[in-house]
């Protein structure tokens, strides 16, 4: 008889008006890496929060180790050995590692916190994880790699017999992907067993053991991975076979819209240069990528443009062919025909606890305004077209953005870039945490708008979505341009920007 750690069993979850798990059932052998996969909206989470016992209102049966359970709460499910790492990652950036991972489990001898013990199992946790740094270090210096190690740290703290990882790797450099997948194997040795979500199937493809796929909310199949390949995995997600990811555009390009000379940021703090001497422009029509490694100012050239930035900020900068003072603040780039689509989405993106329709119109109120008084119906109108438009998946235009799938959420932010109406639109890290579906459905989205004569900007982590859609690439370095390529032919290679983007031999 097989060995199965965990058994979900006909779990059937609802929220007003959508059902996100109908009749879901996973099976998962102990020790095994098990990868869970479908596309924005599927029911992955929400399936983990059952687990977790986040959500308590659910049918079915859930047995772990044999013994059925129903979790009232984190803490229950922590008690039996299940540990979950979200989506969104959940440190408190003004407190040290060491604090972060024992908050509300602390260490106490007579009523005191034990530092030298919590120090100390710190230290020893970190040093597993191969994380050579002080457990005092405050979280909120550390990179997003290194945030999520120190969350597997205090999930590991606790003996742990299933480990849930949703969607770990979604905002990590390549170099911290390949760490993490090699640890979630290391712990596949010491008999841990890990739930594994990805958008990104060649990590699935790279260390999973068995397969399952959700969409709608429905179990499609649970296989071995070596049943799969990526087209299979991709037509189960989707139902549908998907054609060419990167279609030809012919549209033609137009005059520069956006320009920047010389461009430079200082900052004064920290006695650096965030971005130096940058000489860019982009043109109607025309898709512009941004690559470099994580680090390399491509955000902060984004938001130095969009008046976002705080540091000093020098350089010429020409809309349209015309110099104009430098924009101090996104409410004038808006005015001024520049949208800038953040990285950050959660912080920085939406107010998650507002509604769809206030959300998308939020950078462009003036276009809905009469008298100072919003039209709430033309609002309606505009938003529902949008929600069309991008197929964001919603039971309602009054849904909370925070009760939207990760990818749901991205498209939101897009419809509110759109409805601004810009001329020029910098993307940064746009398919992130995205699913192949959706993420076609962007590229496509992007063609549009450039045939419209949009002028797009893109920053991404991902090659081949850079050398997929622009027509020229820019790569950064230690805030400056390191090399310009021209990709009208599509004849530029990876290997081409890492090594602009790294300055030497790639190995
Ligand atoms: N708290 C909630 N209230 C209302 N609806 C919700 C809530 N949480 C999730 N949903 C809905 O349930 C469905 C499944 O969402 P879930 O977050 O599980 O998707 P997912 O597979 O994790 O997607 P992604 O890959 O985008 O993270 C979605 O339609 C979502 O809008
Ligand atoms: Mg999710």
């Amino acid at each position: 008889m097989e060995d199965y750690v965990l058994q979900m069993q006909h779990i059937i979850k609802e929220f007003p008006g959508v059902r996100a798990l109908d009749d879901v059932c996973l099976h998962v052998r102990r020790g095994e890496v098990h990868a869970l996969c479908g596309e924005n909206g599927a029911g992955k989470s929400t399936l983990m929060k059952v687990l977790s016992g986040e959500h308590t209102d659910y049918k079915g049966k859930l047995i772990v180790d044999g013994k059925e359970q129903r979790f009232k709460g984190i803490k229950e499910s922590e008690a039996d050995g299940i540990a979950i790492i979200h989506q969104e990652l959940g440190l408190i950036s003004t407190m040290s590692i060491c604090e972060n991972i024992f908050l509300s489990d602390e260490i106490c001898s007579r009523g005191l916190i034990d530092w030298d013990e919590e120090y100390r199992q710190s230290r020893e946790l970190l040093k597993m994880l191969g994380l050579d740094i002080s457990p005092a270090t405050r979280v909120g210096n550390l990179g997003i790699g290194q945030q999520q190690l120190v969350e597997i740290a205090k999930a590991l703290k606790k003996d742990v017999k299933i480990l849930v990882l949703d969607e770990p790797t979604a905002a990590l450099p390549e170099k911290d992907s390949e760490n993490l997948l090699n640890l979630i194997l290391s712990f596949k040795e010491k008999g841990i067993t890990t739930i594994f979500i990805s958008h990104k199937l060649n990590e699935v493809m790279e260390i999973a053991d068995t397969i399952t796929i959700l969409r709608d909310g429905k179990t499609i199949t649970t296989r071995p991975k070596d049943e799969f390949d990526t087209n299979s995995l991709v037509s189960n997600m989707v139902g549908r076979e998907l054609t060419n990811r990167f279609e030809p555009r012919n549209c033609s390009i137009g005059d520069v819209v956006l320009e920047v000379e010389d461009w430079s940021a200082y900052d004064a703090v920290n006695d650096r240069w965030v971005l130096r001497d940058i000489n860019l422009n982009v043109r109607a029509g025309e898709i512009v990528g941004v690559a470099g490694m994580i680090g390399a100012g491509r955000t902060e050239l984004a938001m130095s443009i969009f008046g976002a930035l705080d540091q000093n900020v020098s350089g010429k900068l020409k809309l349209e062919g015309k110099e104009r003072r430098l924009i101090r603040q996104p409410k004038e780039a808006i005015e001024a025909g520049v949208y800038y689509l953040t990285e950050d989405r959660k912080r920085l993106g939406l107010v998650l606890t507002s509604d769809i329709a206030y959300n998308s119109t939020l950078a462009s109120l003036d276009n809905i305004t009469d008298h100072m008084i919003i039209d709430k119906d033309r609002e309606l109108e505009l938003v529902n077209d949008m929600i069309g438009k991008l197929r964001i998946k919603t039971p309602s235009v009054l849904q909370k953005v925070k009760n939207l799938s990760g990818g749901n959420q991205q498209k939101v932010c897009i419809a509110k870039a759109l409805l601004t109406k810009p001329k020029v639109l910098i993307l940064d890290e746009a398919t992130r945490g995205i699913d192949i579906g959706a993420k076609n459905e962007i590229y496509q989205l992007m063609n549009q708008l450039v045939e419209q004569g949009i002028a797009i900007i893109m920053i991404s982590s991902e090659l081949p979505e850079i050398l997929g859609m622009s027509d020229r690439v820019y790569v950064m370095r230690e805030g400056r341009i390191s090399g310009e390529f021209d990709n009208k032919e599509l004849q530029v290679t990876q290997e081409d920007i890492a090594l602009k983007a790294t300055g030497g031999k790639t190995t």
